[in-house]
This record gives structure tokens, sequence and C-alpha cells, in this order.
């Protein structure tokens, strides 16, 4: 563990409103960006184990974590139950706050390997993999998963969160919806709430939690120990900072200044090209913008110019005229 860095049950003593694991959203720019705004914690998007453990430089370069990109968790996946936990060794040695395994994902390349949620189809394989990831390291390790596939007469969710904490799993996140459901339909907050009472381990409720109030209406039906925010935060990262005014303070924040939405606007820019050179950094930036300019008058047009440009210097004149467009 690094040295001051916060225990695990730390993590937890405040009901953290923490990032979500998202490929190709949650690199080290985008949570700074989050964490800024009151992201308590963050996960990585995830790993995967056969490439990391070839040495793959693009898997290699999710774990890297700087002094002031923590705490931050490592999430992995795989369908090897052994090379996820030789993974997780090497996950350590970048000393994240845990290393998280995705038994999740729906996207049919990585389940159908038997990857993320195909976890899912043989319950007590996944345990006998968690309980192996967990002798495999030092550090705590958490899982992020669904209800269940979909087609189960009953959901093993409930059952899943306390065999998998008698096999030392120190947390669970739970996307509140089936495999089968993807992205869609509506989520059902209420297992994680089961899972909650029937473990000790701290249950993380993820799931359409898209304001302020969203998050504290899940923590108030669940118990859970925390809130895990993902397609929220990618248009609006202030969402950390309502969540923890919301939950310490009572207060509900007004929505970002104009001023506040251009400058993260064109800062999120700078730190992706910085990051990744031009054009990509310009261009993976732009997944935000919508979000970042909802509201402001002449956001439309403002956006159409900004998608049509490359370069930082491009975006950066735009923004500054649009800024002094909008005090005028
Ligand atoms: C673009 C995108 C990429 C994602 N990548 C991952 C991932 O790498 N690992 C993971 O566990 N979940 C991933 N997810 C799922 C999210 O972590 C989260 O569980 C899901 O979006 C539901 O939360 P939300 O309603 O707050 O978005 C991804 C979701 C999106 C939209």
């Amino acid at each position: 563990m690094q040295l001051g860095a916060p225990s695990f049950a730390a993590l937890f003593g405040s009901k953290p409103a923490i990032l979500a694991p998202m490929e190709d959203v949650t690199d080290a720019v985008f949570r700074r960006v989050c964490r800024s705004l009151g992201a308590e914690l963050c996960v990585t998007e995830f790993v995967n184990v056969e490439g990391l453990l070839r040495g793959c430089k693009k898997a290699r370069k999710k774990m890297q974590l700087a002094p002031d990109d923590r705490p931050t968790a490592i999430q992995i996946y795989g369908a090897d139950p052994e090379r996820l936990a030789e993974a997780a060794h090497v996950a350590e040695a970048a000393e994240p706050a845990f290393v998280d395994v995705n038994c999740g994902c729906w996207v049919p390349k990585i389940a159908r390997r038997g990857a993320g949620s195909g976890w899912l189809r043989d319950p007590e394989a996944m345990v006998a993999m968690a309980a192996m990831v967990v002798r495999s390291v030092s550090l705590p390790v958490t899982v992020k998963t669904r209800l269940g596939l979909g087609h189960e007469a009953e959901m093993p969710i409930v059952d899943l969160a306390r065999r998998l904490e008698d096999v030392g799993v120190r947390a669970l996140t739970i996307h509140c919806r089936t495999a089968q459901a993807r992205h869609e339909g509506p989520v059902d907050w209420s297992f994680a709430a089961r899972a909650q009472r029937a473990v000790s381990m701290p249950v993380i409720v993820n799931g359409d939690i898209r304001s302020a109030a969203d998050a504290a209406r899940a923590l108030d039906e669940t118990g859970c120990a925390g809130v895990m925010i993902g397609r929220r935060a990618i248009e609006h990262p202030w969402i950390f900072r309502e969540v923890r005014a919301r939950l310490d303070r009572g207060v509900e924040l007004p929505p970002p200044s104009v001023d506040e939405r251009l400058a993260l606007c064109k800062a999120h820019f700078a730190a992706n090209v910085a990051a990744r050179g031009e054009p990509f950094g310009v261009r993976c930036t732009r997944r935000h913008v919508t979000g970042y300019l909802h509201g402001l008058r002449g956001a439309s047009h403002l956006r159409q110019r900004l998608f049509l440009c490359d370069s930082l210097a491009g975006c950066s004149d735009i923004l500054d005229e649009a800024a002094a467009r909008l005090a005028a």
C-alpha cells in the first residue's frame, strides 16, 4: 500500500461517489477531471489480462497510476482464473487502492469467451476464480457484476454476494441490470439492498444514477456503502460535487456557470492533447463536449465548430470567442 494511502475501510467511510470503469473513457485524464470535481474514488477502464501478461503496451499504460491519481482501483478482466490471478499480481505493483475483477461486461466477444458477464453462467466457477485471485495478492480484491444473466428463474446476485464475501472478496459493485439488458431498460436497485443486507462487506450500487437526488435515493433505498456513476459523469462530471454537497450538507448546488463549462472544455482538450497529441487528443474529448456545453446560448453551433476542428489552438480560440460572446 502507498504511504499515507487511506485504508480500505476508510475508502467507504463517507459513502463515496465512485467514478465507474468505462473503456476508452475512464483514463487518467478523465479521472483527474472527476476527482477535481469530487469523485473520491476512481476505477480504471478494464484491462485485458491476456494483453497485460503478453506485455502489451496499451494494457500496461492503463495500469499506470500517477501520485495525483489516487485512490484509484485497477480493473482486470479475463476468462482464466490463473491468468486473472497472475494479472492481479502484476496490477499490485502499481499500488492501486484495490484490484477489481470485471464479471459484468455484456459485450458478446468478451462474455462468450467466459470473461465479463460470462462468469455469471457459472456462479460456482466465479466464486472459485475470485478465491484464487484473492489468494494471489495482498491487496483487497473486489468484484463488479450484474444481477444475473437475465434468463434465470431467480437472480443469483444475493447468494453470490454471500459466497464472494466468504472467499475473501472485500466489496461488490452491482450494476443493477441483467447482462441481457446491456445498458437498456430500468435498473432494479432493490437487489443491491438485498445484497447489502446479506453481507457485511461494502456493496456499491450502480446503474442510472444521474443526479445528486438519485444518489441520495439510491443510498437511502439500498443502505449501500457507496454509489458508482458512469454515463452521467461523461457529460456532467460536476455530478460528483453535487452528490457530495447533497450527502454531506443537504445542499442542492446550482448548475455549473457558463465560465466553468467553457473552462472545463478547454482544460479537458488541453489535457488530452498533452497526453495523446493531436488530433487524437482533440477527437477523444468530443464525447464530453455536448454535455459540457449543455444549456449555453448557441451551444449547438459552438459544438458543430468544435467538432470540425482537430487542433488544440483552434478549439481554444473557438472557446475563447464563445466566452467573449456570452459575456457581452
Ligand atoms: C462507454 C462505456 C464503457 C464501459 N466500460 C466498462 C468497463 O471497462 N468495465 C466495467 O466494469 N464496466 C464498464 N462499463 C459499465 C459502467 O461501468 C457502468 O456499470 C454502467 O454504465 C452503468 O452505470 P451508469 O448508468 O452510471 O452509466 C462501461 C460503460 C460504458 C457506457
